[in-house]
């Protein structure tokens, strides 16, 4: 099973199988998925919020109120909800299920639980004699009325020593199950059967074998861009730079080094549905390329450069009907002027307007802050790279994902 570059969020409540949620853990990360965890504090009481935080090298939100380090805003697990692809919980007792049933939010899990856009999963589990109870029926019937996902307990030895239904499943049956819902996700996604084209990262424009002009672009947003588009259904193409940042397979990807190779790239891809274009091209390349070392010598010396097509201009001459461009422009000064102009200039659709000299923006970072504009429109988005790319499609395409 591959889960790689999904997120999960386990949420933990307080049944004696809480301590299997630990495995659960494991299971999920085997299958290369990223998790995070938050637990009711009755979780806590079986099993150690630092158990969950080790193993998954991150916090655990327990309470929604920070005594202990007020500078850890509270709201801050709220996006988790808008982190994960999925939120499991499991063990999920007869408590927390009538919590959630009826919008309380009186933890973290089940404050989360009501912010999360993503599906919701739940694996009720329970004593056989609970399980029968005409209210917790009643819960589960309305669980599902709400569109969330249940997988029925199994049957066997209990807890209590006696024998009955209320056991958590396999962690096998749990990551099937999971596999199934981000599948169906993705199959009524906004994007979904919508041919999409990212391009990430920088060019290089070499002047002899051994130097080259650049950037320093991670690739990390084009990345973000081309994972947010998967998981709403697209079928991505990545077009890539030379990047260090760890490049997904679960969509078809071509690497490009120059301006001129790319080019090449987005000429065979013209005709996408969406073409986001978050790569950083070089504006100039060399007029010459020596194909020795250039050597040194006592003086001054002049680089003569010449202009590479402008790719994203070329693309939105020649544009589709329907067909939907989205462009970047990194700027220093003016920046909403300036990319407005590209925007009208290129012929865009949507352009993300980057400050590189804004804290924790731009280049290399895992943050960024983008003003989106549109032709009649105009919209801020700050966070993870991660999330704001996802934000920011389901933004241009309008819907918000189904539960
Ligand atoms: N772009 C492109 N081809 C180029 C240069 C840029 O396709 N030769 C694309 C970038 O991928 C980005 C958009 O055009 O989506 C704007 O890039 P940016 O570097 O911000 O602006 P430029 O058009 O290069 O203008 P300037 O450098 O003068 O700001």
């Amino acid at each position: 099973m591959d889960l790689s570059g999904k997120n999960i969020l386990l949420g933990v409540t307080g049944g004696i199988a809480a301590y299997k949620s630990a495995y659960l853990l494991r299971e999920y990360q085997k299958a290369g998925a990223e998790l995070r965890v938050t637990m009711t504090p009755s979780a806590t009481r079986f099993v150690g919020a630092e158990t969950f935080s080790t193993l998954s090298r991150h916090d655990v939100a327990v309470e929604v109120f920070n005594d202990t380090n007020p500078s850890k805003s509270w709201t801050k697990h709220i996006h988790w909800g808008e982190w994960a692809d999925l939120f499991v919980i499991a063990p999920c007792t007869a408590n927390t299920l009538s919590k959630l049933v009826h919008g309380q939010a009186d933890n973290m899990l089940t404050s989360v639980a009501l912010a999360a856009r993503c599906p919701l999963l739940l694996c009720p589990t329970m004593d056989a004699e609970m399980i029968h109870h005409p209210a917790v029926r009643r819960n589960l019937k309305m669980a599902e009325e709400y569109g969330f996902h249940l997988l029925q307990p199994e049957s066997g030895y209990l807890a209590s020593g006696l024998e009955g239904t209320g056991r958590l499943p396999e962690p096998e049956e749990i990551l099937k199950k999971t596999v199934t819902l981000l599948k169906q996700q993705r199959a009524k996604g906004p994007l979904s059967k919508k041919k999409v084209v990212v391009t990430a990262g920088p060019t290089r424009e070499f002047l002899d074998p051994v130097r080259f002009i650049s950037n320093p672009s991670s690739g990390k947003m084009g990345i973000a861009m081309a994972e947010a588009a998967h998981s709403m259904g697209g079928e991505v193409t990545l077009l890539h730079g030379p990047v260090e940042s760890p490049l997904p397979d679960r969509f078809r990807r071509e690497s490009f080094e120059s301006a001129d190779d790319l080019f090449r790239l987005a000429q065979k891809h013209a005709k996408a549905d969406i073409v986001i274009m978050s790569a950083a091209v070089s504006d100039y390349k060399p007029v010459e390329r020596n194909s020795r070392k250039t050597k040194k010598k006592d003086a001054e010396t002049t680089l003569r450069l010449e202009p590479n097509p402008d790719i994203l201009a070329l693309l939105g001459k020649n544009k589709r009907d329907g067909q939907i461009l989205i462009g970047f422009a990194m700027e220093t000064d003016n920046l909403e002027n300036n990319a407005l102009e590209k925007l009208k200039k290129k012929n865009l659709d949507w352009i993300c307007a980057n400050n590189l000299t804004g804290d924790g923006t731009g280049f290399e970072h895992d943050t960024n802050q983008i003003l989106l504009l549109g032709k009649n429109d105009r919209k801020t988005f700050q966070g993870e790279k991660k999330i704001i790319s996802r934000q920011i499609l389901e933004y241009i395409f309008k819907e918000k994902p189904k539960r």
